[in-house]
């Protein structure tokens, strides 16, 4: 049974990140898309929101993933987990850099997990979750960016912070 994580903010998961969870999901037995718990950063969309937005998206798209929420090291997680991989995509060379630290410093504290990249579909090379955020919160369209199920949930919850 080969197991990946595919770990992130998801604050939200991006039509980018749920097409990089598909791709996965045609690889590897099992996915399991990983929520960081980060006390240090202030994510727009609580836990509980951010699970239950990539829940309902994977369940649209008909993808049969597990979704979890960890917190310390990744590395330590996918073990915990059995995972062999981590999942990434990467956009632009902008990416890269960042990936590439991460990437090795996990390669580093943990040889039997790999690191596995998809270069991300032309059509979502320009999608963060960040742009998504800004665009809304200004009232934006986004229904190019986040999948169709999760729209409201997310302009509603943009739109209801000062
Ligand atoms: O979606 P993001 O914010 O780019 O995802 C970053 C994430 C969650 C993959 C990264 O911050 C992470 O792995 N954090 C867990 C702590 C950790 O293991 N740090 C060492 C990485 S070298």
């Amino acid at each position: 049974m080969r197991i990946c994580v595919c770990p992130g903010s998801f604050d939200p998961i991006t039509n980018g990140h749920l097409d990089i969870i598909r791709r996965a999901a045609s690889l590897f037995d099992k996915v399991i898309v990983a929520v960081l718990r980060n006390s240090a950063k202030s994510p727009s969309f609580t836990e509980a929101q951010r699970v239950d937005m990539i829940l309902t998206a994977c369940a649209e798209a008909g993808l049969t993933v597990e979704v979890d929420v960890f917190e310390g090291l990744l590395v330590e997680y996918a073990r915990k987990v059995g995972a062999c991989a981590i999942v990434r995509g990467l956009r632009a060379v902008s990416d890269f850099e960042y990936e590439m630290q991460m990437a090795s410093l996990n390669n580093l504290l943990c040889s039997d997990v790999q690191t596995v990249f998809f270069m991300t579909s032309a059509q979502y090379a320009y999608i963060s979750s960040s742009m998504v955020r800004e665009i809304g919160r200004l009232g934006g369209d986004i229904s190019a960016l986040v999948p169709p199920s999760i729209q409201e949930q997310v302009l509603c919850t943009l739109t209801s912070k000062p």
